[in-house]
């Protein structure tokens, strides 16, 4: 329930906090009606869901689940076909699939997907051979081609964005409610391309030991077990885009307080998280769970206030922290926060983001990011939690199950030389299938009970 707190808190109370981040538009009165629209369409996801995935962080958080987060790093409304969404949910599915056939625990999935369009930008400007316009902040708010008419900021793409939303919402309820999500079908998950690589006969190995065991279970349970045949798939994205989130941010019809209807999870970005600022006031008053990235320029002090405004009535669940230090900074720096949290007494969930610390630029000018930069920054910041009588809970990850080539190294060896053979994302690179199951095995081994640690 709403507290006394809460009561200087409105949906439209962010608007007296700066807001960085946000676009300008030509025509404020386009904006209006877009946004009048906007507020009456109906909800992408329900209170009910919401307070469903609090309830399964807040177990992730008491060491009984583990959190995989995943997508891309910007959604581009092109890509809203059915392919690459069954692929995306593919690679999260065999994902899961592989930790919890490690670790034994259950897995909380949760896609970058169904409103991850909007992205900050850290120049309001991009220059190209002496031609100089607005930076690209995503297609919910302008396009990434570069020419002065793509580049301007259109209130009617907030509504076009909303229904891709709508649309691959819709897709992915219908793939994770039956048939396609079935534990007895796994070989509904396997992706064309993968025949040969050497992770996916590692999994298909394991498929095999799962199958065997299903069929047991099967023989010896009297009734069908309905949570064989069905996986729960949550949404989540930056909330960046202030007047779009507010206008899909309502109150629920049950008196449980007001909810960011569009997505189950709405972050808060490194750029935007500031204490003080609009995007932690929007996110302050809603029930959503909501996670909070820390990077390098973040002060442990602050984090435990922000936390503490946040999360007012300490309530399980509601706060994921996930750190983003890249591989070279993460031990001198996450200490300092696990214990600040730690005595503060403060309830959070510790997830590592991987991807963000380690952007580089490669000699051709392309974003990329090395492989073993992220595996070693995965790996210390498990060791770091332990040694720090702490638990990290979950992972960030860019990835998509196309075949890129964005980040380099993995077993398959891409190199600097491979990345403009299929570079398709319009923001950070990502991980492809090899380099995301890689990674999945990695942290299998690290969740997995002493005894029950995978071998090569
Ligand atoms: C992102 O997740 O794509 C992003 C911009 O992250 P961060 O806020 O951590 O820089
Ligand atoms: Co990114």
């Amino acid at each position: 329930m709403l507290k006394q707190a809460m009561s200087d808190w409105s949906v439209d109370s962010w608007q007296s906090f700066p807001a960085k981040q946000q676009p300008a538009y030509d025509d404020p009165q386009e904006l209006r009606a877009v946004l009048n629209q906007l507020g009456r369409l109906p909800p992408l996801v329900t209170s009910w869901e919401i307070d469903r995935l609090r309830t399964q962080l807040a177990a992730a958080q008491a060491g009984q689940a583990w959190l995989l987060q995943g997508g891309d790093c910007a959604e581009s409304f092109s890509d809203c076909q059915a392919d690459p969404i069954a692929s995306k949910l593919k690679v999260l599915l065999q994902m899961s699939l592989v930790l919890i056939f490690g670790s034994g625990q259950r897995i909380v999935r949760v896609g970058r997907i169904a409103g991850q369009y909007a992205k900050p930008r850290s120049s309001d400007f991009e220059t190209r051979d002496n031609d100089t316009l607005p930076s690209y902040r995503g297609d919910l708010i302008n396009s990434a081609d570069f020419s002065t008419n793509a580049r301007r900021n259109d209130p009617q793409l907030l509504l076009r964005g909303y229904e891709r939303a709508a649309l691959t919402l819709n897709f992915i309820r219908g793939l994770s409610e039956g048939g396609f999500a079935d534990l007895h079908h796994p070989e509904n998950w396997d992706l064309d391309f993968v025949a040969g690589s050497s992770k996916f006969e590692r999994y298909q190995g394991m498929v095999h030991s799962l199958s065997n065991s299903l069929r047991f279970i099967d023989a010896i349970s009297e009734n069908p077990m309905p949570e064989m045949g069905r996986v729960d798939f949550y949404t989540s994205h930056e909330a960046l885009h202030l007047n779009y989130e507010q206008a899909l941010t309502r109150e629920s019809v049950r008196g449980t307080g007001w909810y960011n209807l569009g997505t189950h999870l709405p972050w808060v970005g490194e750029r935007t998280r500031e204490l003080g600022g609009a995007h932690v006031e929007l996110l302050r008053g809603i029930r959503n769970p909501i996670g909070v990235k820390i990077g390098p320029k973040a002060d442990p002090h602050e984090i435990v206030d922000l936390v503490r405004h946040l999360n007012s009535e300490n309530e399980p669940g509601r706060m994921t922290l996930i750190h983003r230090f890249g591989s070279q900074q993460i031990e001198d720096l996450l200490p300092a926060f696990v214990s600040a949290i730690a005595e503060a007494g403060v309830p959070v969930l510790w997830v590592c983001d991987p991807m963000h610390g380690n952007t580089i630029a490669a000699d051709s000018g392309k974003k990329t990011r090395k492989f073993d930069d992220i595996l070693s920054e995965l790996r210390a910041a498990f060791a770091i939690h332990r040694e720090c009588k702490s638990r990290l809970g979950g992972v960030h990850l860019e990835l998509t199950g196309e075949p890129v080539t964005e980040c380099i190294g993995g077993s398959s060896g891409l190199s600097e030389a491979d990345l403009h053979t299929a570079y398709n994302t319009t923001c950070d690179p990502r991980l492809n299938y090899e380099q995301a199951m890689e990674i999945a095995f990695c942290v299998a081994n690290e969740i997995a009970p002493h005894s029950a640690r995978l071998t090569d």
